[in-house]
């Protein structure tokens, strides 16, 4: 990574490979999530200090409910445990917190908790982490075209006037730049439905690494990576980000 250099305003992340780590070292897939969590708080906290405007972090899908039942209520558990215990030191760090996904199906606890983070960290300006819970890339095009077509309905929206804006205003992610980079763990080469719309430029950068080792100079080599790129969307020539 060269701090001089380009870097990305938005780094979005799926974080996979926990169990795998957990299975080949003999372990539970529970104690790969707990071991996953401490590279959760390096990479916020290296996020932050490098100047990111916003880092999305996966933590929950759509899908996973249809995971065993502990280990749902596990990670369910450590999210709401971790969050309280970390608030105060985002919070100190500037750090806005906030939430990405469906609030349908989410336990009311962990939504209290969320909400409460959210709104004690609101008017922070450094670091925006959004974390992406419940969260679904079918599932935020469907509720952003169910508001838009209410507005039609109501009247207070014409449909010649829905363009790509409105249509990111309607996505979870209202008010974010779209990533510039996505980064995938564990070696899986594909994107689990995961902010669908936001990612169509991003440049995408997959490591072998299962996330329980994906260290803070994992991220910068990532970030290198990045800036050694060419960002065209679509034109000849470098429009911005990457190369330089
Ligand atoms: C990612 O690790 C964490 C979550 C999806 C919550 P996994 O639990 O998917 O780990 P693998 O892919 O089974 O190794
Ligand atoms: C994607 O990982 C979701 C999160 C990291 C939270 P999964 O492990 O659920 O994805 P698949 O099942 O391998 O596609
Ligand atoms: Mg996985």
């Amino acid at each position: 990574m060269d701090s001089k250099r380009d870097m990305p305003r938005h780094i979005a992340i799926i974080m996979d490979g926990n169990g795998r780590w957990a299975k080949e070292r003999g372990l539970l897939r529970t104690q790969g999530h707990l071991e996953g969590v401490k590279r959760v708080d390096e990479i916020v906290e290296a996020s932050s200090k490098m100047g990111l405007k916003a880092l999305t972090l996966y933590t929950f899908s759509t899908e996973n409910w249809t995971r065993p039942e502990d280990e749902v209520s596990m990670l369910m558990q450590t999210l709401v445990t971790v969050l309280e215990q970390k608030l105060r030191k985002l919070h100190d760090n500037g750090v806005r917190f906030r939430v990405c996904g469906s609030r349908d199906g989410a336990p009311k606890f962990v939504l209290h908790t969320f909400d409460k983070a959210a709104e004690y960290t609101k008017d922070n300006t450094g670091l925006t982490l959004n974390i992406a819970f419940n969260y679904g890339g079918r599932q935020e095009i469907l509720d952003a075209v169910r508001g838009i077509a209410q507005e039609v309905k109501a009247g207070s929206l014409e449909p010649s006037a829905i363009n790509e804006n409105v249509f990111s205003d309607h996505l979870y992610t209202k008010g974010l730049p779209d990533p510039d980079l996505l980064i995938r763990t564990s070696g899986e080469l594909r994107i689990s439905n995961f902010l669908l719309w936001q990612l169509s430029y991003a440049e995408f950068y997959f490591t072998e690494k299962y996330w329980p080792d994906f260290t803070p100079a994992e991220l910068e080599k990532a970030i290198g990576d990045y800036q050694r790129r060419e960002r065209r969307f679509g034109s000849i020539r470098t429009v911005s980000g990457g190369g330089a």
